[in-house]
């Protein structure tokens, strides 16, 4: 079987700066993935490679078993990847409808649709017709996450969906995630919340300074969570 999702050895630039050094990674269908570090160690670049918005100089991202040099924005969703950006990217000037509408433009077929996702976000629908940002943080990174699953991805990147939100928020997001996963859907999740990562993941990367330092399985436990902790702590 080929991942989903296959970063091979990349080395990624703003401009002159370098900033992934050999990163590899992978994530196969119905896997659920975190990727974890402090600020700054790249972890956005990750997502911004694949996407075509840094420099990809050495290295090949493989899509749903076709290997890449060149990326541009709508490759990664062809191949069935939705991605929650971090600050969640919620158009000002939509209603919180067109915004989950946005999403569903790739026009991949599945299971999702406005009507699903309201099932699993019943807040959503109560504001259906209100603009996207005047929403809570919560409810906006809910409608992140409701506009990737419109797309009907076959893998989901979350960049730090639960920067800034309430642990009671932390806890609603947590369960939807693994909801999702059952479903099938494979997840990236970038998070510097441990206690989200193994309530989610089921393996893990570390990065530091734009590589790959450790990986590992994920447990719900104590032990574990101390272990990720480490790679986090400032
Ligand atoms: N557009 C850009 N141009 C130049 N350098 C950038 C750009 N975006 C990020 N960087 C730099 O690249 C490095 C990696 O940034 P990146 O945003 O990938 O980190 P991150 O792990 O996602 O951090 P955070 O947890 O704060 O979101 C940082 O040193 C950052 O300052
Ligand atoms: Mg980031």
């Amino acid at each position: 079987m080929s991942a989903l999702l296959n970063l091979k050895n990349l080395n990624a630039y703003y401009g002159a700066a370098h900033i992934l050094h050999d990163l590899s990674l992978h994530v196969n269908a119905g896997e659920r993935v975190a990727l974890i570090g402090r600020n700054g160690v790249g972890k956005t670049t990750v997502v911004n490679t694949i996407l075509g918005l840094a420099t990809l100089r050495e290295g090949t991202v493989g899509l749903d078993g076709k290997s890449y040099t060149k990326l541009r924005a709508y490759m990664a969703a062809q191949h069935g990847m939705a991605v929650v950006p971090q600050g969640r990217c919620i158009v000002a000037n939509l209603s919180v409808e067109e915004n989950l509408l946005l999403g569903a433009a790739v026009g991949r077929k599945g299971p999702w649709s406005v009507k699903e996702i309201y099932k699993l976000f019943p807040i959503l629908e109560e504001r259906a017709h209100t603009p996207g940002t005047a929403l809570s943080g919560g409810q906006q990174q809910m409608l992140a996450v409701g506009r990737a699953l419109m797309a009907n991805p076959s893998l989901i990147l979350l960049d730090e969906p639960t920067e800034g939100l309430a642990p009671v928020i932390v806890d609603q997001l947590a369960v939807i995630f693994n909801q999702v996963a059952d479903q099938g859907t494979a997840l990236l999740l970038i998070e510097q919340n441990m206690s989200l990562v193994v309530r989610v993941a089921e393996r893990y990367l570390a990065m530091a300074k734009g590589a790959v330092v450790a990986q590992g399985r994920v447990e719900n436990s104590r032990e574990c969570l101390h272990d990720l902790e480490s790679h986090v702590m400032v």
